[in-house]
């Protein structure tokens, strides 16, 4: 990609002030994409922005507003004309949640998509990147899953909403030939940008394994609890493809690259974005331990209602296809997310 040819070109990135959104508008700022956020701050803070701006020198215009809101998402696209693609983070993303307000999370996650594809063929914005999740494969019968392996019916009305939404744009674009959108299946995001200056701040006890072994280790939380070791994995205990949220940002910007440069093979397009690696949840554990050298409180209690034994990414495909690899290693990783959370917790 060639700088010059991205100057100019402004990017909508809702969610922007979110975990993996801020990590996203920094990979673009870096690439010369000028970029707008809309956020409604449901999940994160304001003062994202100035850190964005610490660490790339430039500070992104921000509009606060609720996405499932038509009218101010109109209102947006006719005050932003130049808005040539949008990657759409905003969502509401808690598993548990779900399930207790799956009605709030219908309508935040499927409105809000209606409308900026509504916006998008109102105001001639023709490409959309798309956070969807490996939560769509449910728990696969071979592994590693391909973007063939077939979908399977949803655990939560989270992971719903996201084989919604890959539907919705599916037919949306199936009827309007000059739309061109890609979903992305992240596997399980973790770590910190480098600078420590933005990571992931889950509100309340973290639901997500690193966030609540970080948290464990600064002293937050008396110890983790490991759901079940009694999986048919070869140490008992379950297994993801954890990617590191920078190398998933920098995923974002290739496809982007593969939107505006006319690479896409059909106008909608879904990958698989993981490492390609398994590792088991005691395996995170002691790399943790072995990597920062801290002490980490941990007991094995029962299966977590609703876990998955195992799942790991075949990323083959969209690593052709995108010219885009998973880089990090998961020890460094791992360093990210510590030294992020000693830095919200102003431990040394
Ligand atoms: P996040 O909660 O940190 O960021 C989402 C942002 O969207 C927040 O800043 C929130 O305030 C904003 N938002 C939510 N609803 C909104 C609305 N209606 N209008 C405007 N802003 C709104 O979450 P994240 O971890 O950065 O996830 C980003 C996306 O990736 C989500 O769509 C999520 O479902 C998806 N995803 C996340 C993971 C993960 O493990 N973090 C895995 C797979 C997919
Ligand atoms: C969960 C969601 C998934 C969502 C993803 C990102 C479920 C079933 N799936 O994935 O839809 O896309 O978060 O938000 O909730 N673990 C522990 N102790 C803990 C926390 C987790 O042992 O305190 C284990 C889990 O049992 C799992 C692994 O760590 O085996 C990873 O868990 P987590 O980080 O919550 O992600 P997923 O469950 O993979």
């Amino acid at each position: 990609m060639k700088k010059t040819e991205l100057m100019a070109k402004q990017i909508l990135v809702t969610g922007g002030t979110g975990y993996i959104g801020s990590h996203t508008v920094v990979e673009l700022q870096n690439q010369g994409f000028e970029v707008v956020i809309v956020d409604n701050l449901s999940n994160s803070q304001i003062e994202v922005l100035d850190n964005i701006e610490k660490i790339t020198g430039i500070r992104p215009a921000f509009e606060q507003f609720d996405l499932a809101e038509r009218d101010k998402t109109d209102g947006f696209f006719q005050k932003y004309s130049n808005v040539e693609a949008i990657i759409h983070f905003a969502a509401y993303k808690a598993v548990g949640e779900s399930v207790d307000k799956p009605l709030e999370y219908y309508r935040n996650n499927l409105v809000s998509l209606m409308n900026l594809l509504e916006s998008m063929k109102k105001y001639d914005v023709k490409h959309m990147v798309f956070s969807s999740s490996c939560t769509v494969y449910g728990q696969p019968e071979t592994l590693p899953v391909t973007e063939q392996t077939p979908r399977q019916e949803a655990e939560s009305p989270y992971g719903n909403t996201k084989a919604i939404c890959e539907d919705i744009m599916r037919d949306f674009c199936k009827a309007n030939e000059a739309l061109n959108c890609i979903a992305l299946r992240y596997f399980n995001p973790i770590g910190a940008h480098e600078s420590t200056l933005i990571g992931e701040l889950p509100v309340g006890v973290p639901n997500n394994l690193v966030p609540f072994i970080t948290q464990t280790a600064a002293g937050l939380r008396k110890e983790l609890s490991i759901f079940g070791d009694d999986y048919d994995t070869p140490d008992g205990t379950a297994i993801r493809d954890y990617i590191n949220v920078v190398d998933l940002a920098k995923a974002h910007v290739v496809a982007i690259d593969r939107l505006l440069n006319d690479k896409t093979k059909q106008n909608y397009e879904y990958f698989n974005v993981g490492t390609g690696d398994g590792y088991s949840v005691m395996q995170l554990v002691k790399s943790f331990i072995k990597v920062t050298g801290v002490e980490l409180n941990y007991k094995v209690v029962g299966r977590r209602t609703g876990d998955i034994e195992k799942i790991w990414a075949d990323t083959s495909y969209g690593n052709a296809e995108l010219g885009w690899k998973a880089e990090k290693t998961l020890d460094e990783t791992l360093l990210s997310a510590w030294k992020w959370e000693k830095n919200v917790r102003g431990l040394s």
